[in-house]
C-alpha cells in the first residue's frame, strides 16, 4: 500500500483531486468508482473547481457509485443518488448515460444487483476506485460480519451505520432505511487502483486495523491488503495509529 499523510482535511482532498484529474488525463474513458459519505465532500468541491478552471474534462468518463439505500427513489432527499447530484454530477460534464447507480427502488433488488454486475463488467471493470472508510471498518455497504458477500448484494445496514447516516434523513435514525445495495468486496478488489480517503481521529483505529491488523470479515477494510494498488490519503489524526 502507498500511504500519503497531509497536514489537514483540505489537502488531503486537494491530492486525491489532483489524482482523479491525472487519472482523467492518463485515461479520458477512465471508468471510476465513487464513494458518498461526508469525507469526498471536500474532494468533490475541489473536483468541481478544476473542472470549472478548465483543468478536468469528464465528457468521455464513466462512474459508478458504490451503494444505495434500498426502499427510496434515486430523487429521494436522502438518497446517494441526490447526494452525488449535488456535490458532483450537477456541475461537471459527465454524460449522464454513462452515470451508474444502483436503483434502491428497483422492484426486484436482487436482479437490480446483477444488472449491475453485468454493468461493471460490460464498461470493463472500475478503473480507479475512490473509497470512503467506515468508523467500523465497513467499505462500501459491506459490513464487519461472519461472512463478506463477493459480489453486489443486499445488506442490513449496521445500527451504527444508520446512526452515522441519520444526517441524510432530517438527523432520525428511524428515518434510515435498514437495508441498502451494495458493490461487494469481489468487486471492488476488481478495481485497477484503489484509492481511500481518510480524515479525522475517529477513523485512526479502523485505519490502523485495516493496514496492520489480520485479514477479517470483522473489518470488512482489511481485505484492502489483498490489493497490489492502494494508496490510502489520510490526514495526521487518520494516520495516528499507523
Ligand atoms: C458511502 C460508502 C461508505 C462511506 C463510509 C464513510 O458510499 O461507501 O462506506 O465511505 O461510511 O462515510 P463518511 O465519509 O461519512 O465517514
Amino acid at each position: 500500500m502507498d500511504i500519503l499523510v497531509f497536514d489537514t482535511a483540505d489537502e488531503v482532498a486537494a491530492a486525491v483531486a489532483g489524482r482523479i484529474v491525472d487519472a482523467v488525463a492518463a485515461r479520458p474513458d477512465v471508468v471510476l468508482g465513487l464513494p458518498t459519505g461526508r469525507t469526498p465532500i471536500a474532494t468533490y468541491r475541489a473536483l468541481r473547481r478544476l473542472h470549472h478552471a478548465g483543468h478536468v474534462n469528464f465528457a468521455r468518463v464513466t462512474t459508478f457509485n458504490l451503494d444505495e439505500f434500498a426502499g427510496i427513489t434515486p430523487g429521494h432527499p436522502g438518497s446517494f443518488r441526490t447526494f452525488m447530484d449535488r456535490h458532483l454530477f450537477s456541475e461537471v460534464n459527465l454524460a449522464p448515460g454513462r452515470i451508474h447507480f444502483l436503483d434502491g427502488a428497483a422492484p426486484d433488488l436482487d436482479a437490480e444487483c446483477v444488472r449491475y454486475e453485468t454493468a461493471v463488467d460490460a464498461a470493463g471493470g472500475i478503473g480507479l476506485q475512490l473509497l470512503g472508510i467506515g468508523s467500523n471498518g465497513h467499505i462500501g455497504f459491506n459490513e464487519p460480519g461472519t461472512e463478506l458477500v463477493t459480489r453486489t448484494h443486499r445488506v442490513h445496514l449496521a445500527a451504527s451505520t444508520r446512526r452515522d447516516n441519520a444526517a441524510l434523513f432530517g438527523g432520525d435514525i428511524a428515518n434510515v432505511p435498514a437495508e441498502a445495495l451494495s458493490m461487494g468486496m469481489g468487486t471492488i478488489l476488481g478495481a485497477g487502483t484503489i484509492v481511500l480517503i481518510a480524515t479525522g481521529e475517529r477513523k485512526a483505529q479502523c485505519v490502523g486495523s485495516a493496514v496492520q491488523g489480520p485479514l477479517t470479515t470483522q473489518l470488512p477494510a482489511s481485505f484492502l491488503q489483498l490489493h497490489r494498488h492502494v494508496e490510502l490519503y489520510l490526514d495526521r489524526p487518520a494516520a495516528s495509529r499507523l
